[in-house]
């Protein structure tokens, strides 16, 4: 169905050299060549009756409602299959016209509910507005004969419903899910009166392969896919642009309202990173924001073996300042910091390291990023220039050949991965570089051309192979390296990598990679025309995380694939604002804009804003952190949005450094694996309680627009600043727009930026400024953003992280899409249908040998620690390696995770942990600790809910 605000044209946009000037009902109008005659009439405002079409798909011409007469034609034919031609003079109305289609309107509703007035889509169903644009009048055919009244409804998917007698079969969901989406789950099944829509092979929704992403939903132009928040709650009576809060596409969203009361999110046409598409989280997966879990007094205790007390904000603000000052005092300056979020804002998380710089007086502040794309902003900034990904998510429209690295889109990126695949459907080749058979390797009308299927640990060797080919090869793009680049890194670079050690050939034993399948890869990749390269936690989370970064800029380099639209370097960021985080300052040693504490210019620019004195020196990273902790040294945290209990690696060690501290100051929706070590809960809101800009990963910022009051009564941003004003600072921000434009005024390539700017333009891609008022979606045209590209040589460097016999096996980790991150918000929805547990995937040949069967319970036990979960056969993992997902902390995977980290940033090796695997019968000693703490934890909760007013929220209703 369509939303409110949105106007539907018919067919898809054209994009031609070539302008063709016709005549619609007399009326001129001029459009590129292949426009269908149906769009060119809708620009002329000229509204032909359609029912199959729909600008967001290829027109089908299936329902004949669009019929025109075309001067010198036969017939009348349907304008939205029908491009228009130069000097075409077209009649959109006239009585045969009106016949006609009155006569086939008559059709469908002579087997069609004419339950017009308690059907979900009333006002706003396009099969009832065609009815009365063609004025039907009656319908001269009884409801006696044969028809599809009793047509059962399909109810097995949480969020939407199939009602199968309201179904015209336009077939526009079954293009939606083919073309938007890219699953194929939809057909047609049987012929003329028997034709209906089926999921898969005749199965309900929920056990297709249906992925929930709503495509069809919003594609159905009438009542029979709807959502069931709609069908529950009626329609909404307003809406509001903003940005999804999950990953980092950053899809935007029409969030539909009636009163304080969300009833729907529709994927914005208008959004420059969707498109008008969605995936199941964004879209539907949005009941946390008023889950009775939420906590939206603030709570403080002494230690966290005694009970919640709720306090009204001035008391709680005035204790966590308190005690700040206090530890202060007691331990020295150096003895607090804080932790900004990628889930957060911009402003918020600038915000936070202001705080802690300004406040703390100590660089203190790190970020969640720390955990997943810090080797990412080192190693492009090394040789690019730039932190950043260098394009837009468009262009990988323009690729000719793309090459996924460690990254899983359709799980974890899955509206850009509908993308990908549209590309790829259109005949781009495809490489993937994973240890496990992702989805994409093989998936309908796709099958990777290459699948690198290398042992977790080896991507330096590997990416020095790639390079080693293109080099010894002949395959260098010399000129773009002459002009480009800095000739002699790429010397001596090109020197290292042609070495015989890291051939293919060398390399096989390490990598596992077959020598002539990673030759060709590489082959490929250099001369197959436009490479792209798209990237994720899979290079970033090892011990060499930043090498292979800078392994893949080489590449990159070296190709000449950087520059223009369908090539270049694309981080794929996990959360919605990891990229924006880390643009605000939130590394310790980094001023917003990614400039070094120790820059006296810079920190004297920052000083006078802010009207302090600056450390030049960074402060401690998280692990860092830590282990000052440990030592006694580090008491007091402030962490926003973040919960580093569950996500950080190491579970006991991190917990062990929690219990150390004295103060723990946590601001987020629910109470979290971090909360239950807090001394101070700062009630935290969701996106849609608030105002701000998140940053995705093509450098987009896009705006997140309040749509209900925050339930606790404060923004996060207003929350920072009472507790930054308790400690003495002055800040008196009256909304987010004045903390972007502080953002702006001190970093240069935010200098564009502003609400205002972002309400005119929709999103903005930075750098933004005099010289890009616009924004920039391409990074390093005509020059590298430090003047030359920089080659680095990238030793390939083992993990110390070694199998050995007590540790045979490889434990890699990952995302699923129905789950986001550490699950806080994903697990308290319906989402958990899909996937209620994580598994442990365990190749056949391994299980077999340790007699696991399906759905066992194993026991993964690493040098760090151990844990139990059930176990899933699957070939999808090679022998050698296993495979979890981390959404569900009960799991405790981050028990057996160790603390070996990337050598230049410390982002934790997640992705190679040296494991057994064991079938067991109980669940593991920190399993059973960690229920009981849990049990303890909410019962010390329930203890405030009884002492003062109900944490949960009133009136709030549970989805
Ligand atoms: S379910 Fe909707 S979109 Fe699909 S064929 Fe039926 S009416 Fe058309
Ligand atoms: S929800 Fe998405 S995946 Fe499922 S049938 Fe509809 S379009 Fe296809
Ligand atoms: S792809 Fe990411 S940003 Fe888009 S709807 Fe899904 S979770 Fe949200
Ligand atoms: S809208 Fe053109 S044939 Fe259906």
């Amino acid at each position: 169905m369509q939303s409110i605000a949105e106007q539907d044209l018919g067919t898809p946009e054209r994009h031609a050299q070539q302008q063709v000037t016709l005549q619609v009902d007399g009326c001129e109008v001029t459009v590129p060549a292949g426009t269908s005659v149906m769009r060119a009439a809708a620009l002329a405002d000229r509204g032909i009756p359609k029912l199959c079409a729909t600008d967001q798909l290829e027109a089908f011409g299936s329902c004949r409602m669009c019929l025109v007469q075309i001067e010198g034609m036969k017939g009348y034919p349907a304008s939205c299959t029908t491009p228009v031609a130069q000097g075409m003079r077209v009649t959109t109305q006239n009585p045969q016209l009106a016949q006609l289609r009155r006569g086939v309107m008559e059709l469908y509703i002579s087997d069609h509910p004419l339950d017009c007035l308690t059907c979900p889509a009333n006002g706003h169903c396009e099969l009832q507005d065609m009815a009365g644009a063609v004025g039907l009048r009656e319908v001269r055919y009884g409801y006696e004969g044969a028809n599809h009244l009793d047509a059962p409804k399909d109810e097995s998917n949480p969020y939407f419903t199939f009602d199968a007698s309201k179904c015209i079969v336009c077939s526009r969901c079954v293009r939606a899910c083919d073309e938007q989406q890219g699953t194929l789950a939809l057909t047609i099944a049987g012929r003329g009166f028997d034709s209906s829509v089926a999921a898969s092979q005749g199965q309900s929704f929920m056990d297709s392969e249906c992925v929930s992403c709503g495509a069809c939903v919003q594609a159905c132009p009438t009542a029979t896919l709807s959502e069931k928040s709609l069908i529950e709650k009626g329609q909404a009576e307003r809406s509001v642009v903003t940005t999804c809060a999950y990953c980092g596409v950053g899809c935007s969203f029409r969030a539909e309202m009636r009163g304080e009361e969300l009833i729907r999110m529709v994927p914005n046409k208008d959004g420059h990173a969707n498109h008008g598409h969605s995936c199941v989280k964004g879209r539907f997966a949005i009941g946390y924001a008023t889950h009775p879990d939420r906590i939206v007094k603030p709570m403080i205790r002494a230690t966290i073996s005694e009970p919640w007390r709720e306090v009204s904000w001035e008391e709680a603000i005035a204790h966590a300042a308190g005690e700040l000052r206090r530890i202060q005092g007691k331990y020295g300056r150096d003895s607090i910091g804080g932790i900004t979020s990628s889930r957060c804002s911009n402003e918020e998380t600038y915000l936070v390291q202001k705080l802690v710089r300004a406040g703390f007086g100590n660089n203190n502040v790190d970020t969640c990023a720390r955990v997943c794309h810090s080797p990412t902003g080192y190693g492009l900034k090394q040789t690019l220039g730039e932190s950043a990904g260098t394009q837009t998510f468009d262009s990988v429209m323009d690729a000719d050949v793309i090459m996924v690295i460690g990254a899983n889109p359709t799980d974890a990126h899955p509206v850009f991965a509908s993308q990908m695949k549209r590309r790829l459907r259109q005949g781009a080749r495809l490489i993937v570089a994973d240890p496990r058979r992702i989805d994409l390797v093989r998936t309908p009308h796709i099958e990777a051309a290459h699948h690198l299927q290398l042992r977790p640990g080896t991507n330096v060797a590997l990416v020095n192979s790639l390079a080693h080919v293109i080099v010894t090869e002949g395959l260098v793009k010399e000129d773009f390296v002459r002009e480009r680049c800095e000739v002699e890194s790429f010397d001596k670079w090109r020197a290292f990598v042609a070495e015989p050690r890291n051939s293919p050939e060398a390399m096989e034993a390490v990598t596992g990679v077959p020598a002539a399948t990673l030759r060709a890869a590489a082959r490929l990749y250099a001369t197959g025309g436009n490479g792209a390269i798209y990237y994720g936690l899979g290079v970033t989370e090892h011990s060499q995380g930043s090498t292979m970064v800078m392994g893949i800029a080489n590449l990159a380099m070296a190709t000449g694939n950087v520059g223009r639209s369908g090539v270049g370097v694309n981080p794929l960021r996990g959360q919605n604002n990891v990229q924006g985080s880390c643009d605000m300052g939130s590394f310790p040693h980094e001023f917003p804009g990614y400039r070094h504490v120790a820059d006296e210019a810079v920190r004297r620019q920052f000083e006078q804003s802010w009207g302090v004195k600056l450390l030049d020196e960074p402060g401690l990273r998280i692990p860092n952190m830590f282990e000052a902790a440990l030592d006694g040294e580090f008491k007091a945290l402030y962490i926003q949005g973040e919960d580093i209990a569950q996500s950080d690696p190491n579970t006991q060690h991190v917990t062990a450094a929690l219990s150390a501290m004295e103060c723990i100051i946590v601001q987020d929706l629910f109470l979290n694996e971090s909360a239950k070590f807090a001394h101070v809960f700062l009630p935290g809101c969701s996106f849609l309680e608030k105002d701000g800009t998140f940053t995705n990963a093509e450098r987009r910022i896009s705006p997140v627009r309040r749509v209900m009051r925050p339930k606790s009564g404060y923004a996060d941003w207003e929350v920072t600043q009472l507790l930054a004003r308790a400690l003495g600072m002055k800040m008196d921000y009256s909304h987010p727009s004045e903390i972007m434009d502080e953002i702006a005024a001190l970093t240069p390539t935010f200098t564009g930026v502003s609400f205002a700017r972002l309400e005119e333009l929709g999103s903005i891609q930075w750098p933004c400024n005099d010289a890009a008022p616009t924004g920039t979606p391409f990074m390093h045209v005509g020059s590298f953003v430090r003047g030359k590209g920089r080659f680095l040589v990238t030793e390939y460097v083992p993990t110390d992280e070694k199998v050995n016999a007590r540790y045979p096996l490889i434990l890699t980790t990952g995302r699923i899409l129905s789950q986001y991150n550490v699950g806080a918000q994903t697990r308290r929805t319906p989402n958990v249908q899909w996937h209620a547990e994580d598994r442990l995937e365990i190749h056949p040949h391994d299980a077999e040998e340790r007699g696991i069967r399906q759905d066992d319970w194993v026991g993964v036990q690493s040098r760090a620690g151990e844990t139990v979960l059930r176990a899933e056969i699957t070939p999808r993992v090679q022998p050698g390696v296993v495979y979890t997902t981390f959404h569900f902390p009960e799991l405790g995977v981050n028990v057996i995770t160790t603390e070996n980290s990337d050598w230049a940033t410390n982002c934790p090796e997640y992705k190679v942990t040296a494991v057994q695997v064991t079938r067991v019968t109980q669940p593991s000693e920190w399993q059973r600790r960690y229920r009981e703490f849990d049990q303890r934890q909410q019962e010390l909760l329930q203890a405030a809910a009884h002492a003062g007013a109900a944490p949960a929220l009133a009136g709030s209703g549970a989805e």
